[in-house]
């Protein structure tokens, strides 16, 4: 039985999703056998008895889901570019003041936050591991090691470079397994005043939208502020601050600085108080959300049967990796949803892992609208559905989920 990879304590297991693929293994439709399409693993969750970490139970090994031809692009949506500018921004003006200061980003992909510090010719380091998306960043002008972060490659940075006034990972720190390496590598490179900060999925938001396919073999952990505070404490570092993002479905960003060495935002307690008064890792929490994912899951597959014996067309908009789970969990086949429209050049042409709907570019979304569309990208829905005005004025429905199922 696996245990907690933080502390070691029993995990209690809470929902089981069953037999998926990697959230981002698209299938090229010329190998569909091949072996990173038909790998499967048991996606279920679990909470620590011992230190309330929220944790995927079995994962998949790190560099078969991150390797050279990662298909995920950040930059793809407007609003989180203008999301990582203006943290950007924070950054430079509020941490990166001193003389010749420094930051490292974890998972820096395309380049989407760092292009403008290096824009603001400050020294910064990029990791990222996926070759291809290393390369994406370099032609935007940033400096990218493209090596996995942990704990030899933090000593190795701090030998050339330095340490570090910030260390940033948005998206990348909940997907990484050995957690006790990457945190005991940011305690050795973090300068004596500096904050490592990281912003991830919240599990509060996840809990409140039932949006169950925010569980994906990426996603490892499912942090609160108290799991995260409790982490920190394990490492010598201490969570300062706590800030609630509208972003990606709803995401927790926190903020460690050494043991003592910033004061701790009223935001921290409030939050943790917020936390035990809605009895977010209790039991009862956890098998109502249990419950609540059956509920959807089943209500949307009534809701495509019957467009489907009404002759209606579906299309999917968003290949994104949360819809593989939602996807295969839901048994949702090209029988039911025809072709998924995204902008991502790398996944066009491509199939969706172990549902084998075909993606296509987004001029084919209008070629002719479809009846009924269903947002997978769900995250970005203010701007698609600006961006996709037309569809709703031509007649088009568009198909939610989250937080239930709905059409409007
Ligand atoms: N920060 C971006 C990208 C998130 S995708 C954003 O928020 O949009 C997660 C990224 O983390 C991928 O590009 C992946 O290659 C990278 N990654 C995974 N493991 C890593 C590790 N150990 N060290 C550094 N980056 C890692
Ligand atoms: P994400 O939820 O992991 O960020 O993935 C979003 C996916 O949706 C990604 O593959 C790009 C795609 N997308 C579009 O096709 N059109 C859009 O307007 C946006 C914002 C995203
Ligand atoms: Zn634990």
């Amino acid at each position: 039985m696996p245990v907690c990879r933080i502390c070691g304590g029993t995990l209690s297991e809470f929902v089981d999703l069953g037999a998926q693929p990697m959230g981002n293994a698209f299938v090229s439709p010329q190998d569909p056998d091949d072996d990173a399409a038909s790998f499967r693993f048991r996606l279920a969750v679990a909470m620590c008895e011992a230190c309330t970490m929220v944790q995927l139970v079995d994962d998949v090994q790190h560099d078969q889901m991150f390797h050279q031809g990662y298909p995920y692009r950040s930059s793809g949506s407007s609003v989180m570019r203008a999301h990582f500018e203006a943290l950007a921004r924070r950054f430079l003006a509020q941490d990166l003041t001193g003389t010749d200061p420094f930051i490292v980003e974890l998972g820096s992909n395309d380049g989407i936050m760092l292009h403008t510090i290096a824009k603001a010719g400050v020294r910064h380091l990029g990791v990222e591991p996926c070759g291809d998306v290393a390369e994406v960043g370099r032609a935007n002008g940033i400096r990218v090691r493209s090596e996995f972060f942990d704990e030899n490659l933090a000593a190795d940075v701090l030998a050339q470079d330095g340490p570090a006034d910030v260390i940033f990972a948005a998206n990348t720190f909940s997907h990484i397994d050995f957690l006790d390496s990457i945190l005991r590598g940011i305690k050795n490179l973090l300068a004596p005043d500096g904050v490592f900060v990281f912003e991830d999925p919240y599990f509060g938001d996840i809990v409140e939208r039932a949006s169950f396919d925010q569980i994906y073999d990426e996603h490892i952990f499912f942090f609160t502020a108290r799991s995260v505070q409790d982490m920190a404490a394990r490492f010598g570092l201490e969570l300062v601050d706590v800030e609630l993002l509208p972003v990606h479905g709803g995401e927790l960003r926190c903020t460690l600085a050494h043991t003592g060495a910033r004061p701790v935002s009223p935001a921290v307690t409030e939050l943790l108080a917020e936390e035990a008064a809605q009895g977010l890792t209790e039991p009862a929490t956890l098998s109502r959300f249990a419950d609540a994912v059956r509920e959807l899951g089943d209500s949307l597959v009534t809701l495509l049967r019957e467009l489907r014996a009404q002759g209606k067309r579906v299309v999917g908009y968003g290949a994104t990796a949360k819809s593989t789970t939602l996807l295969n969990y839901c048994g949702i086949g090209p029988d039911l949803v025809s072709f998924i429209s995204d902008s991502t050049p790398e996944k066009q042409g491509r199939l969706t892992p172990g549902t084998h709907i075909p993606i296509r570019g987004p001029e084919a979304f209008a070629d002719p609208y479809p009846d009924y569309a269903l947002l997978l990208a769900w995250n970005h829905q203010e701007e698609i559905l600006r961006k996709e005005a037309a569809f709703r004025e031509a007649g088009g429905k568009w198909i939610h989920y989250v937080p239930d199922v709905r059409v409007e």
